[in-house]
């Protein structure tokens, strides 16, 4: 039997040297997606490309003084790199300059005339060169193009027009009997209601006022409209109006079409009516992903920010910048963007987690089975939870992917990696191996976490392409059978007696603060450069969110400091008597640098009053007070006005 086909496929990216992470953002997604159906044995077909024509092209290539074709082929160049970088595999890539292109878009604007789809008349509307987009006078916000904001130019011209208006109420109705048809959701409402509920105007589908484009081919006056030329390379990249119509016939309709939200408009109304048009089917779903965004805004690279994907990759490698791109946003909702959320990342799911469990327990199995993989005889406490959650987890990411949801996918195996880890400090075999009466249980629980990371080892693979082959290389894991995504289904199929070998740390690292500062060095805009002024803002450690509950386990009281006296030979302590209601209690604080006795006595202070006791120089302190520190200054918080001393704070 033939194997199921999977097609998808990203926009085709405008030649611009100014690639960002943000563009890289489709594809790497896309790259995820087309990966995992191979593991599940699908017949794939990726496809990216390019999309080169346009008056905005034309503009560019004469300010440099050169042919629009020099200009894209080029950058194009550049793209292809970027992509090799990334690790993207697509399996086509098409230029809407190539020729076979060029031939089939003539022939469905020829067929849509014939067939009187297409007719002409005379333009009169505003147009948005940066988008490429005309405007209705009343879609114009102050005047300004709606979507990019930017000026727009009055234009007047004979020009041939798509009869869209013909297939609004056809397009309502499908969208409405195919809910899947537009993802997320609250995209096919947005189209309903903002666009097709309103009505549809035809659409202008020619220009005569530049000349980089696909000629008309009955009119050569004309250029087809840049849109049109670009959507129907999803169905030309496939052969469609060529004598070779095979992979056409095999992968068409595609299975996902992904595109950034601002252009899910051209995707789910003028593409399915040009379809309908040619008696085509439509794509199974256009999914609208959101935007990643910078703390100030829209991404670009002229913000001077380290955006640069060849850096990024360069510094944090690959995998990395792929786990944080599918990781930090629930694909379809915008995010934020920034370096210290990715390095954060970084040292808390890969370096810490990640990581560690791999090198813990090579090192383990090194040290106790001189790097041989024991056997799994005896099972005990722990096994079973650890054995459970890691084998429910194959089948939640499934899932998950077949709706695109990589956030919460990842969010799945790191559930199983925790739960790895959890399991080390719940075995504890550095106290297994000091009695040799433990040695088959220590044996189980190595055979145990091998078998975990083998099967997460599997599950990262859409998402990060070199971890999994650099896992596999220190697990001496090299056969179909121990790899293969089926088998991550099975518990036990790690081979008893398999060599494993320390290898290079999976993820090192990154030392935040030095980090971000270097960062800031090389992003600070030539602006910021001249005046020495700089936009970086001091780095914190970020913290695990904790909830309302977790607050409420801390007991803070305000006390009166009533006595105060310096510790011998410890030259930032002070010794305080505090009166917290009824009670006195005795605290030991590094404020003395900063404070003398006679400065804090009867100040109302903030003490963490069910703080477990210490003995700090033979004293005992009973609580902690709060002060507020960096690396110049510390001032004890107080209480802004008076209150009686016992009284909680919350
Ligand atoms: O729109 N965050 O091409 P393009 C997330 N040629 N995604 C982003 C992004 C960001 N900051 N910046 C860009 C075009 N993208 C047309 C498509 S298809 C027939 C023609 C995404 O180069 C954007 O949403 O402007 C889009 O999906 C892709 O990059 C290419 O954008
Ligand atoms: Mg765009």
């Amino acid at each position: 039997m033939d194997r199921k086909t999977f097609y998808i496929t990203t926009p085709i990216y405008y030649p611009s040297d100014k690639l960002h992470i943000g563009h890289s953002y489709t594809t790497v997604a896309a790259d995820a997606m087309a990966r995992y159906k191979r593991l599940r044995g699908y017949d794939v077909m990726f496809l990216t490309g390019t999309d080169e024509h346009g008056q905005k092209i034309q503009r560019v290539a004469e300010e440099k003084g050169i042919t629009p074709k020099e200009h894209v082929d080029e950058i194009v160049e550049g793209i292809k790199k970027l992509w090799k970088l990334m690790d993207i595999t697509n399996d086509s890539f098409i230029r809407t300059t190539d020729n076979f292109h060029k031939e089939a878009v003539q022939k469905i604007f020829k067929k849509l005339y014939d067939q009187g789809d297409i007719y002409k008349s005379e333009y009169e509307g505003w147009y948005c060169t940066p988008c490429e987009s005309f405007w209705t006078k009343t879609q114009l916000e102050d005047g300004k193009c709606p979507d990019c904001k930017r000026t727009v130019e009055l234009t007047k011209e004979e020009s041939y027009f798509f009869k869209l208006s013909k297939y609004q109420d056809r397009l309502i109705k499908y969208i409405e009997q195919n809910p899947e048809f537009i993802q997320p959701n609250s995209r096919q409402n947005e189209m309903i209601n903002n666009f097709l509920r309103p009505g549809l105007e035809d659409l202008c589908v020619s220009r005569t006022t530049f000349n980089w484009g696909i000629p008309v081919s009955f009119d050569d006056k004309h250029v087809v409209y840049v849109w049109i030329d670009a959507l129907s390379n999803y169905i030309t990249a496939l052969g469609f109006m060529s004598e070779e119509q095979v992979a056409y016939s095999k992968y068409w309709p595609a299975d996902v079409q992904l595109v950034g939200k601002e252009i899910v408009r051209f995707h789910t109304i003028i593409w399915p009516a040009m379809l309908m048009a040619l008696g085509q089917p439509l794509p199974k779903q256009v999914f609208g992903h959101g935007w990643l965004l910078l703390e100030g805004g829209k991404m670009s690279k002229s913000k001077g920010n380290v955006i640069d994907p060849v850096i990024l990759v360069e510094k944090y490698g690959l995998d990395s910048i792929r786990y944080f791109l599918l990781r930090e946003v629930p694909f379809g909702s915008d995010g934020v963007f920034s370096n210290e959320a990715l390095i954060n990342r970084i040292n808390s799911d890969l370096a810490n987690d990640l990581g560690n469990l791999v090198s813990r327990t090579v090192a383990m199995i090194e040290k106790y089975f001189a790097g041989t993989i024991p056997s799994q005889k005896q099972s005990g406490e722990f096994d079973e939870q650890l054995k459970q959650i890691v084998m429910d987890t194959p089948k939640k990411v499934e899932e998950l992917l077949d709706k695109l949801q990589f956030s919460t996918a990842l969010t799945e195996i790191w559930k199983a990696i925790s739960r790895t880890n959890k399991y080390i400090d719940e075995t504890m075999p550095w106290e297994l191996s000091k009695d040799e009466a433990n040695n088959e249980r220590l044996a189980a629980v190595m055979y145990n976490l091998a078998e975990s990371i083998r099967i997460i080892s599997i599950l990262i693979q859409p998402f990060m392409p070199k971890t999994p082959i650099e896992i596999w290389r220190q697990f001496g894991l090299n056969d179909e059978s121990t790899t293969s995504w089926k088998s991550a289904k099975s518990w036990g199929v790690y081979p008893q007696g398999t060599i494993v070998k320390k290898g290079e740390t999976l993820f090192p690292r990154i030392d935040i603060k030095k980090e971000m500062e270097e960062l800031c060095k090389i992003t600070a805009t030539e602006e910021e450069k001249k005046t020495s002024k700089s936009s970086c803002k001091e780095i914190k450690e970020e913290k695990e969110q904790i909830t309302i509950e977790d607050f409420a386990k801390i007991d803070l009281r305000v006390a009166k400091v009533i006595e105060a006296q310096k510790v011998e030979k410890a030259d930032k302590l002070l010794k305080l008597k505090l009166e917290v209601g009824e009670e006195i209690r005795q605290v030991v604080a590094g404020i003395a640098k900063n404070y003398s006795p006679e400065e804090i006595i009867g100040k109302y202070v903030i003490l963490v009053a069910n703080l477990k006791p210490v003995t700090l120089r033979g004293i005992e302190s009973q609580g902690m007070v709060l002060a507020a520190s960096n690396d110049k200054e510390l001032v004890v918080a107080t209480v802004d006005k008076m209150i009686e001393s016992g009284t909680k704070v919350k």
